[in-house]
């Protein structure tokens, strides 16, 4: 039965209370239940241990903890021992009985479970040797995978809370501000904005009430950072926010969350129940006579909505539509009145830095970038997933040692960060230092953490083009410039990548660019050009190909590829004839008997490419349509059959 908290001590006794509980030595097995490993039934794995577990007696020795994201969710169900912290990858529940024999009864690994490096082939069974988990630093992360996040009780016994009572009790609203500050914490929504300044801001603004703003909306593609520490930790995000509230001197926070993301929704309801039950929200927290309300208001999934201005404009209750920011949301935002808005990230790093002082944290990091970054490390890369890296790191080391490089043994192309608005980094870039600063002069940016790697077979003017499309669909089309420049921009990329591209289409592309960049209303239209720019900038040969020559270079658009059977190879087995299901592929009878494609009727799904045997490998994939190659008739709006 939970008591509610009257002042800190009685934290601190609920802390040694559930301390003396935990014994060190017990085995744990945590299960990852992020969305991650739920989607692959972690969930059954999590059954399957209780029946184990029981079965074997062993209920009282072996813990079972469900854990939010460990971050390599590629390979989940992610189960990890402790204490000796021994990781197994992919497991199903049909392994169960055996970790529980092997691991949990007889002491030994289940080595086929385990990590096996790529280049070494060696099994690795410490979580904390495996090159992705070995080069990170992870501050908020390993809080993520220690806690239940269902139960406050994981995370007061974790020292969760501790933060708050020191604000409340051993600083003074001005005393926090100023930590904050030195810390030298900036934003990790996108833009990198002073988190302490923007808090003064506001504090400074003599109106009430005020408020402050969780900003867990996260709508870029490939991303999930924000959603993993709501479902993971979310009492580092209500901690984070009531400091904030009493740092600003506002009694009331929001959590702004897309419906999209279910588990994050839950868990932080739940969190907010909890933390209400023991007082640690509501009336008189700790009997400081401070009191905050947090209301969770669900987001319909408009990425224009995660923009600050139309965030509150949601939280109103009118369309999520950004406004002009001559006024600063930190003076006038909800309901006109000041507001902090922070994203997910920034909140779950202040208890760190209230905790641990301005000095600890700003010592991690770079000197204009302190602190650690969460990316999503997604794309064309061997270890798929959350990563979370000191500011300044290469992006070499995220890429080839936590990432562990391109798979297939295909080259590296480009990495993308920032979002949809962000820019693409090109290899001779890649030593880049993750910093605010260094990525925005590099022509690209932060962001939120999106990291998407390309490799050789990504199309650079595609790429552009899949998100100028995206941002034109997410685009309120309140402001000329960015509604009717990402439509235009896009017909010209169309063109560009159908093979209709013109001579100036570039100058054009670029020009748009400007005037989208200097008259859009808000972030979204001034930044929605950076992949395009960045693009060109990078790759502006690729574009000439498409345009000059008809050709991708890359063999991804779909207008200008096409697959070829080289007569010299074919052996004539008549598998592709049979995979095709457009009945393009037909059988041409002469000296020797061969395979051809009708370039017409083909659609271009590849299935010739892959059936055709090994020992053959007649059909290719070419970069220009080449009716020498077996085309009967070059596609409509073609130049016409270009050899490469
Ligand atoms: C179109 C658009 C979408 C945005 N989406 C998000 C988002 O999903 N999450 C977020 O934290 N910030 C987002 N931002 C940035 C916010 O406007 C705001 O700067 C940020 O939430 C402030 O928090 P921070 O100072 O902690 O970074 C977006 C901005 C724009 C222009
Ligand atoms: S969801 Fe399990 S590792 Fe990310």
């Amino acid at each position: 039965m939970m008591s509610r908290l009257k002042t800190p001590d009685d934290l601190n006794a609920l802390k040694k209370k559930l301390d003396s509980e935990r014994k060190a030595d017990r085995m744990c097995v945590t299960i990852c239940s992020g969305t991650g490993c739920l989607a692959t039934r972690s969930q059954d794995v999590v059954a399957e241990f209780e029946r184990q577990i029981a079965a074997k007696g062993l209920e009282g020795k072996v813990e079972i903890r469900r854990t939010g994201c460990w971050g390599l969710c590629e390979r989940g169900p992610i189960v990890v021992i402790l204490p000796e912290r021994i990781c197994y990858l992919g497991t199903k529940a049909k392994d169960v009985p055996e970790i529980v024999s092997e691991t949990l009864v007889a002491g030994r690994n289940v080595e086929r479970l385990l990590y096996k490096d790529l280049e070494t082939g060696e099994r690795i069974a410490r979580i904390d040797d495996i090159p992705f988990y070995k080069f990170q630093q992870r501050l908020l992360l390993e809080a993520n995978t220690q806690i239940d996040p269902k139960r406050i009780e994981d995370y007061i016994a974790a020292g969760g809370y501790s933060a708050l009572a020191k604000a409340l009790f051993k600083m003074k609203p001005e005393g926090i501000i100023k930590e904050v500050e030195e810390s030298g914490l900036r934003g990790r929504g996108g833009g990198g904005f002073p988190t302490g300044w923007k808090w003064r801001s506001s504090a400074e603004c003599d109106d009430d009430p005020k408020y402050v703003i969780v900003n867990a909306d996260e709508g870029d593609p490939g991303a999930y950072m924000d959603r993993s520490i709501l479902e993971g930790n979310p009492h580092s995000v209500l901690e984070g926010l009531i400091i904030g509230g009493f740092a600003i001197g506002a009694n009331e926070g929001f959590i702004y969350v897309r419906q999209e993301y279910p588990l994050a929704v839950e868990n932080t309801e739940l969190a907010i129940a909890r933390a209400r039950e023991y007082g640690l929200i509501g009336e008189n927290i700790l009997g400081s006579g401070f009191s905050f309300k947090i209301t969770i208001k669900r987001g319909a999934g408009a990425f224009v909505s995660g923009e600050s201005s139309a965030l509150m404009s949601v939280i109103e209750g009118k369309v999520g539509e950004p406004r002009p920011k001559y006024v600063h949301t930190a003076h006038k935002g909800l309901w006109d009145k000041p507001t902090v808005l922070n994203n997910v990230e920034t909140w779950a790093n202040v208890p760190l830095i209230i905790n641990h002082g301005a000095g600890w944290f700003n010592k991690i990091g770079t000197e204009k970038s302190s602190g650690t970054k969460i990316f999503s490390l997604v794309g064309k890369i061997n270890n798929t997933g959350l990563v979370e890296v000191p500011m300044g790191i290469p992006m070499r080391k995220i890429i080839f040692d936590i990432g562990a490089g391109v798979p297939h043994g295909k080259k590296f192309k480009a990495v993308q960060t920032g979002g949809p608005s962000g820019g693409v980094l090109p290899e001779s870039m890649i030593d880049t230092p993750v910093d605010f600063d260094r990525l925005l002069e590099a022509g690209s940016m932060m962001g939120s953490g999106g990291m998407i790697v390309m490799d050789e077979d990504t199309c650079m003017v595609d790429t552009a083009r899949y998100y100028t499309d995206f941002l034109g669909h997410e685009s309120c089309g309140k402001c000329v410039p960015c509604r009717e420049g990402l439509r235009q921009m896009l017909v010209i990329l169309n063109n560009i990548t159908s093979g209709k591209g013109k001579e100036g289409d570039i100058d054009l592309l670029e020009e748009l660019a400007e005037v989208m960049r200097v008259a859009s209303l808000c972030a979204l239209g001034q930044t929605a050009a950076n992949p395009v720019l960045s693009t060109i900038a990078h790759f502006r040969d690729e574009y000439e190909a498409h345009i000059r020559d008809s050709r991708c270079p890359a063999k991804v658009c779909k207008d200008m590829i096409a697959f070829v059977i080289d007569e010299a190879k074919c052996i004539a087995c008549g598998l592709c004839a049979k995979s095709c299901p457009v009945d393009a592929i037909s059988k041409v009878e002469g000296e020797k008997t061969v395979y051809r494609i009708d370039q017409v009727k083909c659609i271009k799904c590849g299935n010739c490419l892959v059936i055709c045997p090994p020992k053959a490998r007649a059909v290719s994939k070419v970069d220009s349509i080449d009716p020498a190659a077996g085309a009967t008739k070059a596609p409509a709006g073609k130049k016409g059959g270009k050899k490469k």
